[in-house]
């Protein structure tokens, strides 16, 4: 007795060929391998075969079943895979889009945007100064005298050569990227005949290496008010105004006497801590002040540098650190974080 093998199994491949769901294969499968199916139906005439015919009998059903069990694998993977195929395509459109990130301003240009405006409210006008500034407007016109160290080439970044003899340049004409805003106090003089106050942000630049509160670029404000009777007593007055607005209203300040040669007197001033309100705490470093500006009376050599009459005028000054304002506000431990532009940063503010 005999079958043909060949002939089931292609009847069985083209069954399963034709077989796009999972339901309709397992159904196949049931008619060739299933406990009634073909392959059983030929296994359960071996006993009634001769010895002789078995062996040939047996080792060809066996065959067919091994042939079909890995047809039937081969179309399930098929399967399997094309549904993961098309759920992966499949498109929910009950749900929510995806919201775009929408651009926000950096926290130092709000911060010098909210330092700037408190002054606006008090009769300031902005004024912009460049960064790349002569060596006079930088040093001679404030007063800074030719030992300054700031004036050193390692202490400022020069454009030119350092020296005059080799470049061929005046020490007007040579420039460096400005360490500080005051040459904004020169422009300002110059451009804006007094009665006039104005305040300059913009970027500073000192060779300064790079650590958790230092950085070779950085911003500064400064403040120039100048006009008949000015005393120290309005730049008191402007700067309480300024910190209560920036701080809080119940933001308390201190003079200390200090120097700089474009100012005299000149005071540094420290706002009592907002955090601990001057009881002393980790911000303020148990002193429960924080060191904000300098300040001073504008100084008659200034005014000559302007060309203007210094017995006729007075004015005061004063420039802030705009990240040292950002990272006290806002509690900001490393100034780094301001220019690495990491965006889970920069979008908490
Ligand atoms: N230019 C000074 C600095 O960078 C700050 C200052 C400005 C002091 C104006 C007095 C008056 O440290």
């Amino acid at each position: 007795m005999s079958f043909d093998g060949a002939h089931i199994l292609e009847e069985a491949r083209a069954q399963i060929g034709v077989c796009a769901q999972k339901e309709s294969l397992d159904a196949l499968r049931i008619k060739y391998l299933g406990r009634k199916g073909v392959v059983q139906d030929l296994m359960g005439r071996i006993p009634t075969l001769s010895a002789e015919e078995r062996r040939s009998f047996g080792a060809g059903v066996n065959e067919l079943k091994k042939n079909l069990e890995a047809l039937f694998t081969e179309k399930e993977t098929g399967l399997a895979a094309a549904a993961a195929g098309a759920a992966k395509d499949f498109v929910d459109i009950t749900l929510p889009g995806k919201t775009p990130l929408s651009g926000r301003l950096h926290l130092l240009s709000q911060v010098e945007g909210e330092i700037c405006g408190a002054f606006s409210r008090l009769g300031f006008r902005v004024f912009k100064g460049p960064e790349a500034e002569t060596e006079f407007h930088n040093f001679e016109a404030l007063n800074i005298p030719l030992d300054h160290p700031s004036r050193d080439a390692f202490d400022t970044f020069y454009l030119r050569p350092f020296d005059v003899s080799r470049s061929g340049f005046s020490g007007r004409e040579k420039k460096l990227l400005r360490s500080h805003t005051s040459p904004a106090q020169i422009r300002a003089l110059k451009t804006c005949p007094p009665p006039m106050a104005v305040v300059v942000p913009g970027r500073v630049y000192r060779p300064d290496a790079v650590d958790a509160s230092h950085s070779f670029m950085f911003h500064q404000v400064e403040g120039i008010a100048v006009d008949k009777g000015i005393r120290f007593s309005d730049l008191k007055g402007v700067l309480i105004a300024f910190a209560k607005e920036m701080f809080g209203a119940e933001t308390r300040m201190r003079f200390r006497p200090s120097f700089f040669p474009f100012t005299e007197p000149s005071a540094e001033v420290d706002i009592s801590c907002f955090a601990c309100k001057g009881q002393g705490c980790s911000v303020c470093k148990k002193s429960g002040w924080l060191e904000i500006l300098g300040c001073g009376m504008v100084h008659p050599h200034v005014f000559k540098s302007a060309g203007l009459d210094e017995k006729k005028w007075r004015g005061f000054a004063f420039g802030m650190g705009v990240e040292r304002v950002a990272m006290l506000k806002y509690g900001v431990n490393d100034i780094r974080l301001f220019f690495e532009n990491d965006i889970r940063f920069l979008e908490q503010f």
